[in-house]
């Protein structure tokens, strides 16, 4: 099986190799023993113990988690919510669905860990509605242990939104867990308190109740950190970065897949060893994580995946999903695939980013058609560094990290495309996720939606 190593980093604690089938099978492998001992404990003592193990989010900004608690738990009003953004909409990316369909239970009592740190309300699990398996599998694990009273008092509800890549923006979750259309509601730049619920039981009339915002592979990750402890936690991974993650890899590789493997494993390795090396004859081209950072690069194949090193070097290490591009590859064209999903996801309240994405998807499109030249490639660039001015969210940020990197790293292969456009060139597909064979080791892609 593709997680079974075991390695100095101890072994992989978070991807079973079979699915589990029942919640006895989850207690027979320690199961629920971090609820026992969070509930044994006081809320600020679990939120210390957060903090010590240094864990960093997995949702992709690696935003410390221990301070996001104590921020949040710290806050005047007495009412909170929690909420579990499993919602992964990144292209590249599959380890949260996986999660949940190889062990939910874990998520589960993570997110019964926070609830309770908290002193929640009520907590919510948010996903999308395409997600049969994992909403079946979640579903059933939450039916079971509410029926053997294993999750605690606090409620978790599921919130069934659209396809949109702006869902897991951790804003426009909120929106449609509220009821509402998966757009990035306005708010002060961080350090903001997300919030649910307006003025309904708020402290404050007309303010949102203070909401703890974490991905599911977070939430997973927690319910091990308090069932072994911080020292624990704190042996396996990089000093930048500690703990295993689920790395998603896809492709130009031999084998794709879910690899459960230590921080600061590096891309050297977790191509060759674990996704088989390239196909025969091929040479690497350039590594994307996911669409929210610049590409990394053949000459920085041994830097360690974690958030700082993928950072120093230029890139970022995002969800940790990787698709990796050989030199079979346009470029004019990857980078067209990415402008173009970005475009299509925007939502138009800003009009910059609307604008921007569109601009440089269009600039894109000439030099593949061949109406292009020097002028597009300025526009491009333009369009794109531009994007986020008076962004309500991330996504022109994104636009403007990626693009750019694209166009820059392989000038000369877009000047080859002025006024002749692209002639035989591969045209790739939008790595979207929608499901994963295990026995062939391969995703299978979906477009998405292809008009705005
Ligand atoms: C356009 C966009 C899409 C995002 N999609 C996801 C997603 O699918 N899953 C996720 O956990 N975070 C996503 N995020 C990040 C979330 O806003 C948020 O930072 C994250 O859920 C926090 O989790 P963490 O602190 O546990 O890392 C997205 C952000 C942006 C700007
Ligand atoms: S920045 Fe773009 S995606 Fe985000 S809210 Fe504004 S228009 Fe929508």
């Amino acid at each position: 099986m593709e997680n079974s190593q075991a390695s100095r980093n101890g072994k992989p604690y978070l991807l079973p190799d079979k699915p589990l089938q029942s919640l006895d099978d989850y207690i027979a492998i320690g199961g629920l023993k971090g609820l026992e001992r969070a509930r044994s404990m006081t809320a600020d003592a679990v939120i210390a113990e957060v903090k010590k193990s240094g864990f960093r989010g997995r949702g992709g900004a690696g935003f410390p988690v221990g301070i996001k608690w104590a921020s949040i738990a710290s806050d005047p009003c007495p009412t909170k919510y929690v909420a579990c953004n499993a919602t992964e909409g990144e292209p590249g990316t599959f380890k949260d669905r996986m999660l949940m369909r190889r062990n939910p239970y874990q998520l589960l009592e993570g997110v019964a860990i926070a609830a309770h740190a908290m002193g929640a309300r009520k907590a919510f699990i948010a996903m999308k509605r395409t997600f049969d398996q994992a909403i079946e599998r979640t579903a059933f694990a939450h039916r079971e242990m509410t029926a053997r009273n294993a999750l605690g008092d606090i409620p978790i509800e599921f919130v069934y939104g659209p396809e949109d890549y702006l869902l897991g923006e951790e804003k426009a979750m909120l929106e449609v867990i509220e009821g509402r259309e998966a757009m990035p509601r306005e708010m002060d730049y961080p350090p903001y308190v997300l919030g649910l619920f307006a003025g309904y039981p708020s402290c404050i009339p007309g303010q949102t109740n203070p909401t703890l915002v974490n991905n599911c592979e977070t939430m997973s990750t927690i319910t091990h950190i308090i069932r072994n402890g911080a020292d624990w936690f704190q042996s396996m991974g990089s000093a930048d970065t500690r703990g295993h993650t689920i790395f998603t890899l896809s492709g130009d590789v031999q084998r794709e897949g879910l690899y459960e493997l230590p921080m600061g494993t590096t891309m050297r390795e977790l191509i060759e060893k674990w996704g088989g090396g390239l196909r025969p004859g091929r040479k690497l081209k350039a590594i994307f994580s996911g669409v929210a950072s610049a590409g990394l690069y053949p000459e920085s194949i041994d830097t360690p995946l974690d958030f700082g090193s993928m950072r120093n070097a230029g890139s970022g290490l995002g969800s940790a999903g990787f698709m990796v591009y050989d030199d079979s590859n346009c470029m004019v064209q990857v980078a067209h695939i990415f402008s173009k999903f970005l475009w299509i996801e925007s939502c138009g309240q800003c009009r910059s980013c609307k604008d921007g994405t569109y601009e440089a998807t269009r600039g894109l499109e000439n030099l593949i058609n061949g109406t292009g030249n020097e002028i597009d490639i300025e526009a491009i660039l333009q369009a794109s560094i531009n994007a986020p001015r008076g962004n309500r969210c991330f996504l022109p940020t994104e636009h403007s990290l990626i693009i750019p990197s694209i166009v820059r790293r392989f000038g000369q292969e877009f000047a080859e495309h002025y006024n002749r456009g692209c002639r035989n060139c591969r045209v790739p597909i939008l790595p979207k996720m929608h499901d994963y064979d295990e026995a062939k080791h391969e995703f299978h892609y979906t477009h998405g939606r292809l008009t705005p």
